[in-house]
């Protein structure tokens, strides 16, 4: 098949969720129906839910939370779909916003009881900067939840996104009857516990069909009612309004029931865009080019703990990827070869010989890559869009073990190179000054300094509100400031210099006092996310 070819057969997406509303169990259907895993009943088991998919870490294990991004990839309807899993835990939103950088599109996941969580605003906000198109799933219909009508008012104002549904629910809980799908005027039943993967489909071509009357009782006037309303108040589906990420299309269904499951993947294959261009720093990337190019957008570490093995996480962006073929690393200037890289399923790895723009890679590696690192065939050009935002809290990272010292040294270098942690350097005495979004990234350090490097630690609060990155077009100026402000200055991985402020107040004051001096927030000197 030709490269061209390759790439108009592939989806890359991730699905995202608050957690709990049913990301995995959609997740493991799409395998069900892909082929990509056979146990029709295993959804339903913890034992295979749990270790089915981004279940790499023992923390996750003891934890029951996704901590990590895992790929898996599957073929449906002969489109290749990757999809990228994301942790929905708050602590590890700056995993699932890297992630997010390397889909083209977006399947998010709504509670029908419990409608548009905080987390779901916040994912759903990168999405909008990145313009990603999303496709909403509805999720629990057999939960009696929120009335359908209310929910997408709620979708529209929560996720400041216009929605359209094309499928609409036929009542909900111990009622529900199945869905009617808006796009071809068909009736979906639903049989609660269905394992199976067909559903019961009846073509209905005129609403007042009297089948609708025989199958849906006293729920079928509603139901006519309803999708006249429905037909009223929205405008006709516009793929192209999707593909911009303006309009996002709303499907309903039971993900644990494999209902409305097929209509989703069935949709998302259709309209889902295929690999695009990429922005790079000196110009923009066409997946098209002859000339591969990649960009590391996640590290994981001992996915086998009884090796220390690490492996990138790369997005193909351009070209063909062949194994075994030097490479150029574009930040180590250095040329690097790959004799052995796998693709993701579920948990087993296959080496693979060449990939396509989409495609996603795991690259073992000895400490040569880090988030945001770019592979190209020779040209020296690096990937935007994987900036570090600030962290939320600041701790100082204290050795427990003098004679571990340069174990804990590597071990926290190295979970900054992974993108578990933030770290902040500052002198005098080296001080090492961990950053993260939530408490939980603290528990997942000292677990892996102690079992990864055998360094035991300990964590002292520190009362810092942001770190800013300061840039100016006068250095002198910022050499006055970091002068005066010494004790609060620190320096990133990349040694771009940080000043951490310890309020909103005291951040406003310097930025007042030093005009000169942009305060940046975040990594990359633009602002693309709030600071949140
Ligand atoms: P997440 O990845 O988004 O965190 O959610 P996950 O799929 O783990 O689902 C969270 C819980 O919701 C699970 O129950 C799952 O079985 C349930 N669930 C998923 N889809 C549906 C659905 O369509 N209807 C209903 N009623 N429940 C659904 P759990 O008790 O936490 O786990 P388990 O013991 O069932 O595995």
């Amino acid at each position: 098949m030709s490269t061209s070819a390759e790439l108009q057969r592939r989806r890359t997406f991730a699905i995202i969720s608050h957690p709990d509303a049913g990301k995995t169990t959609l997740t493991e259907k799409f395998l069900l129906f892909g082929g990509a895993i056979q146990t029709a009943g295993a959804v339903k088991s913890n034992k295979i839910k749990k270790s089915t998919t981004s279940d790499f870490m023992d923390i996750e294990r003891q934890r029951g939370i996704s901590v990590a991004t895992s790929v898996m990839t599957f073929e449906y309807n002969d489109t290749l779909i990757n999809i990228l899993d994301t942790p929905g835990h708050k602590d590890f939103a700056e995993d699932t916003y890297r992630t997010l950088t390397a889909v083209d599109s977006v399947i998010l996941v709504v509670d029908c009881v419990k409608g548009v969580e905080e987390q779901t605003e916040k994912l759903m906000e990168v999405c909008r900067m990145r313009n990603t198109p999303v496709i909403i799933f509805v999720n629990k219909l057999d939960r009696e939840g929120k009335d359908p009508f209310d929910l997408l008012d709620e979708l529209e104002e929560k996720l400041t996104i216009s929605v359209r549904p094309l499928s609409w629910p036929i009542s909900m809980g111990a009622r529900f009857k199945g869905v009617y799908k808006l796009i071809d005027h068909s009736l979906v039943l639903f049989r609660p516990g269905g394992q199976k993967i067909a559903d019961d489909i009846l073509e209905v071509n005129d609403l007042s069909d009297s089948i609708l009357d025989d199958k849906l009782g006293a729920d079928a006037d509603q139901l006519r009612e309803e999708v006249e309303l429905i037909e009223g108040v929205y405008e006709p589906f516009q793929e192209q309004l999707y593909q911009e990420g303006l309009l996002a299309p709303v499907f309903f269904g039971s993900a644990i029931n494999n209902f409305g499951v097929r209509e989703l993947l069935d949709t998302f294959t259709r309209i889902a865009p295929v690999p695009g261009s990429r922005e790079a720093d000196i110009r923009e990337v066409k997946p098209t080019e002859d000339k591969f190019s990649g960009f590391v957008f996640k590290i994981h570490a001992n996915i086998d703990p009884r090796h220390r093995d690490r492996i990138a996480f790369l997005r193909v962006c351009s070209g063909k990827f062949e194994r075994n073929t030097f490479y150029h690393h574009v930040r180590l200037n250095k040329k690097l070869r790959f004799n052995s890289p796998v693709t993701f399923m579920a948990q087993s790895k296959n080496i693979i010989d060449e990939s396509y723009p989409g495609d996603v890679i795991g690259l073992y590696d000895t400490g040569n890559f880090k988030i945001g690192d770019t592979l190209t065939q020779g040209e020296a050009i690096n990937f935007k869009g994987i900036p570090s935002f600030s962290p939320e809290i600041f701790k100082e990272l204290i050795n427990l073990d003098p004679m571990k010292a340069k174990q804990m040294d590597k071990g926290i270098q190295q979970l900054s190179d992974e993108g578990v942690v933030q770290l902040f350097i500052q002198q005098p005495g080296n001080r090492k000054i961990v950053g993260t979004v939530g408490e939980l990234q603290f528990d997942v350090i000292t677990h892996r300094l102690k079992h990864e490097y055998g360094a035991s630690c300990r964590f002292d609060q520190l009362k810092y509100f942001k770190a800013c990155w300061i840039t100016s077009d006068d250095e002198k100026k910022i050499d006055e400031f970091c002068d005066r402000k010494s004790s609060y200055i620190a320096l990133d991985k990349d040694k771009n210099k940080v000043f951490l402020a310890e309020s909103a107040w005291i951040l406003k004051v310097a930025q007042d006092d030093f005009p000169d001096i942009v305060f940046h927030q975040n990594s990359e000197f633009k602002t693309t996310l709030p600071v949140k």
